[in-house]
């Protein structure tokens, strides 16, 4: 099944809400198949939104995710997860985020929205080839309740 690049940006780390937010993705019924922390590279930060490179708040954005606090990298794996997962995050700008939805929960600033999720199956396959070395991620195993959960019939 599919995989999304999922991750903590420092102002999430920065709350303390990390474990809140993983815990809604396990619930969910979504396989944790690779975490770590880091603080990410000038550069990394640059690549990973290379498509806004041209924005206005572009620069912001990269000294945010750069500030020097960690951010929490993931990738998650399961049923229709890179849509899901944007559903469990909630809209860009928090204040056209649900209640219920990590952002709709936690935010009111799209600057500081705390959590990023792949936008689609190409940029999934980028960001897990940009943040992650092939060998890091652990897709074999099956969580205990996974047939349970991922049945559909
Ligand atoms: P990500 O999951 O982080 O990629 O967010 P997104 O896919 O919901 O939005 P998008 O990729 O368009 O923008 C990436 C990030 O840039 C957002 O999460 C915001 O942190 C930031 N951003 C987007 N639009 C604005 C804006 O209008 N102003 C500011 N200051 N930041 C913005
Ligand atoms: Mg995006």
């Amino acid at each position: 099944t599919e995989k999304s690049y999922v991750m903590i940006k420092p102002d999430g780390v920065s709350r303390q809400i990390v474990g809140d937010i993983i815990s809604r993705f396990e619930r969910r019924g979504y396989k944790l198949v690779a975490l770590k922390t880091l603080i990410p590279s000038e550069e990394l930060a640059k690549e990973h939104y290379i498509d806004l490179a041209k924005k206005p708040f572009y620069g912001g954005l990269v000294k945010y995710i750069t500030s020097g606090t960690p951010v929490v990298a993931m990738v998650w794996q399961g049923k229709d997860v890179i849509r899901q997962g944007r559903r469990l995050v909630g809209a860009t700008n928090p204040l056209d985020a649900a209640p219920g939805s990590i952002r709709g929960d936690f935010c009111v600033s799209v600057g500081r929205n705390i959590i990023h999720a792949s936008d689609s199956h190409e940029s999934a396959t980028k960001e897990i080839g940009l943040w992650f070395h092939e060998k890091e991620l652990a897709t074999e195993y099956k969580p205990i309740a996974w047939d349970m959960i991922m049945a559909d019939n």
